[in-house]
């Protein structure tokens, strides 16, 4: 692939998206090429993934401008679609994704960190809905999930606006977790990863599915959701040997075996 590497760690895999000279903008070839890493992710191995952007400037600085420029109405929509399938795969993916926001992250990068589940991000971090500006909406999903994650009001202001803001006020909204210095966000994200990789599989995935559904859901559905994702995780290997470390008191358990 040209301009998207896949890198695995024990059993996380880190994403980078590869095409420094354009601020690793999104293309319709990065746009596949993500696509294509994520239906080779091998999930009976990996139990959390790492989005980041190649460099230290920029996660994503949005989708292409220059492929955007000329198309048509139909062309448009094709493209924001193309983009939301891709990114509703990674929302949707079966593990958690964690989103190391290592720069820029504009228009189609403030996107898709929205569609992992975790965003941490490097202090030179800056996020931002510029479409406006453009002559466009958002639209790889962030008047959705901007209004979703950090309320309507916040959303409304940041997209109509066009106005960036930098890792402390993403902090202060909570669009992102946490903060740290450019050279520490790789190893605070391996770390976060490697302390999701290391609980029971089934049941981190139920977990995902559990807060992602059950938010498209009312409280009613919801729980019942919950209830069922619950109970699936009775009966696994990893269910009876988790308890049975807490009930026998053992300090050192054995890895999960995501049965
Ligand atoms: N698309 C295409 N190329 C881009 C790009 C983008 N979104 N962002 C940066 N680049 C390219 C620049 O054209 C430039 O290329 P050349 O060297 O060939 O001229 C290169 O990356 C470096 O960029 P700059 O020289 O502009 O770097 P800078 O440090 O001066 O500025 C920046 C950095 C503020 C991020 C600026 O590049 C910028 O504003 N980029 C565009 C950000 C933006 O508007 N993103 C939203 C796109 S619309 C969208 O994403 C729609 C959607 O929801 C689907």
């Amino acid at each position: 692939m040209e301009f998207v590497l896949y890198e695995v760690k024990d059993a996380v895999g880190v994403i980078t998206i590869n095409r420094e000279k354009a601020l690793n903008a999104l293309n319709s070839q990065v746009l596949d090429e993500l696509n294509q890493t994520l239906d080779g992710v091998d999930l009976e191995t990996i139990r959390c993934l790492i989005l980041t952007g190649a460099g230290e400037k920029s996660f994503v600085a949005g989708a292409d401008i220059g492929e955007m420029s000329t198309l048509t109405k139909a062309e448009g929509e094709a493209f924001g679609k193309k983009g939301n399938d891709v990114f509703r795969k990674l929302e949707t993916f079966p593990i958690p994704v964690i989103a190391a926001v290592n720069g820029f992250a504009l228009g189609g990068g403030c996107e898709i960190s929205m569609s992992c589940d975790i965003r941490i991000c490097s202090e030179n971090a800056v996020f931002g809905q510029p479409e406006a500006g453009l002559g466009i909406t958002p639209g790889f999903g962030g008047t959705q999930r901007l209004a979703r994650l950090v309320g309507p009001g916040m959303a409304k202001q940041m997209i109509y606006t066009a106005r960036n803001i930098k890792a402390d006020e993403a902090l202060r909204i909570g669009l992102v977790n946490a903060v740290y210095p450019q050279d520490e966000l790789m190893a605070q994200a391996e770390k976060m990863a490697a302390g999701i990789a290391k609980n029971a599989p089934i049941a981190v995935r139920n977990c995902k599915k559990a807060i992602n559904d059950g938010l498209d859901a009312d409280m009613d559905e919801a729980i019942v959701i919950e209830e069922k994702l619950f109970g699936d995780c009775f009966e696994t290997e990893d269910q009876r040997y988790g308890m049975k470390c807490f009930l026998e008191k053992v300090k050192d358990k054995e890895p999960f075996k995501n049965k």
